[in-house]
């Protein structure tokens, strides 16, 4: 196991209705604050009203700034830090996914930063200040509610780049699985793949003595799944959408990564399909992840074995380990597939000609993506094209 630093300082507040103590605890950080959201699913769910019922009883002073698109835009972040520097923001309040909390923590860290906001995306500069940033989440997908990082796209050449720093941590959560019964089940899919994905980026990793963040990686896709067809089932089943928000928090709070080196890289090759098409993140994970399994089980046939047998439940009778490996991941495929979405860039309805572009976008600036399996301009194009 390697060495780590573990801390979490996001606090977590969890359950029914909890959303209405957002006025008190924004006033614990200030008393101007930007109410941060997306395209309007929290005006139609009546949450926008309950929000500044809650805000405006808490004698908060409030802005806001909607709009926020998934595959949130640097326009946008911008026009929220000038928004604030002018205003004088004490904190700024994001109500809604992984978009708007992203969005958020960009504009969190580009208020008291004297250049541009893209030099902390473009690897010019390290975030290092940031204004605090709180959280209701409205959809259980990218974690982004406790984790550090935010990932933006730039309208300029279409590039959807990842940033992350202690200081971009959500100072608090607010998480009510009620709120996600709303979503569509196209997004709740998209969320419980991205949920996975950030454990199987964790669990593929080269260090070998990690067994106890293995077995909980496990059992978190194992729970991950079963609440899915649970909610797929019935959307407003709260136990089952209260499962799936926590796990989406675990999943990528950084806990079930300690000791051990998380891959990514399947992250890294779906933003290019984010970037350039602008399809939901989940449902390019649900694409990259099984052609990325495809290409690199070969590299470590026992730790695609252990996958497909504790996770799936694989039998290795009769069986090689390859193809105990091999059916592990057609049973990840089945399974994305089961909850509607598709796993090929055509069948999702999008062209495939621009894969060398996507590998060359994804291979620039670092000879080798990835940790598992270091992945180049080739093996990128490689993957894309078993993803076709
Ligand atoms: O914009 P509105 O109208 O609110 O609609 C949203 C949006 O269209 C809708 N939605 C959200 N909550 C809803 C709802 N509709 C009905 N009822 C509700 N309760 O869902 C759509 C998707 O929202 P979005 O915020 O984009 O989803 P998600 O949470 O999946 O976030 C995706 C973004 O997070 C990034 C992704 O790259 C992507 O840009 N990620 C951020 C990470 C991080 N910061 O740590 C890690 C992840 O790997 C991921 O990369
Ligand atoms: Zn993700």
């Amino acid at each position: 196991m390697d060495n780590f630093t573990f801390s979490q300082p996001t606090r977590i507040v969890f359950g029914r209705d909890v959303e209405n103590r957002v006025g008190e605890e924004v006033r614990k950080y200030g008393k101007r604050v930007l109410l941060h959201y997306g395209g309007g699913s929290i005006r139609r769910t009546g949450l926008y009203d309950r929000v500044v019922a809650s805000l405006e009883k808490a004698g908060v002073e409030w802005k806001e700034l909607g709009g926020v698109q998934p595959n949130p835009r640097l326009s946008l972040v911008r026009e929220g830090i000038s928004l604030c520097r002018r205003w004088g923001a004490d904190i700024i309040l994001a109500v809604g996914g992984g978009s708007v909390i992203d969005s958020a923590k960009a504009i969190a860290v580009g208020v008291p930063y004297d250049g541009d906001v893209w030099d902390f995306y473009s690897g010019k500069a390290v975030p290092e200040k940031a204004l605090p940033v709180g959280v209701i989440l409205t959809i259980a997908a990218a974690g982004s509610e406790a984790s550090s990082g935010s990932v933006i796209t730039n309208e300029d050449g279409l590039y959807k780049v990842g940033t992350g720093a202690k200081c971009m941590r959500p100072v608090f959560a607010l998480c009510n699985p009620q709120l996600t019964c709303t979503l569509p089940p196209y997004q709740t899919a998209c969320g419980v793949v991205d949920i996975l994905a950030h454990i199987m980026e964790r669990y593929f990793t080269p260090q070998r003595d990690v067994d106890f963040t293995d077995r909980l990686c496990e059992a978190a896709m194992i729970s991950i799944m079963e609440n899915a067809r649970r909610v797929m089932a019935d959307p407003n089943d709260y136990n089952a959408r209260a499962e799936i928000m926590w796990g989406g928090t675990v999943a990528h709070n950084d806990i079930l990564g300690v000791g051990r080196r998380g891959d990514w890289s399947s992250h890294r090759v779906e933003h290019e399909l984010s970037a350039l098409y602008d399809i939901a993140h989940g449902a390019g994970l649900a694409i990259v992840f099984p052609a990325w399994m495809k290409h690199v089980y070969k590299y470590d046939i026992p730790r695609f074995k252990q996958f497909a047998e504790r996770v799936f439940g694989v039998s290795s009778d009769g069986r090689s380990d390859e193809e105990v490996a091999v059916e592990g991941i057609s049973r990840l495929e089945g399974f994305f597939n089961e909850i509607g979405l598709p796993t090929t860039i055509s069948k999702a309805g999008l062209p495939v000609d621009q894969l060398d572009t996507m590998a060359q976008k994804c291979a620039q600036g670092s000879s080798e993506v990835g940790n598992y399996a270091k992945l180049t301009f080739d093996t990128v194009l490689r993957i894309l094209e078993l993803a076709k």
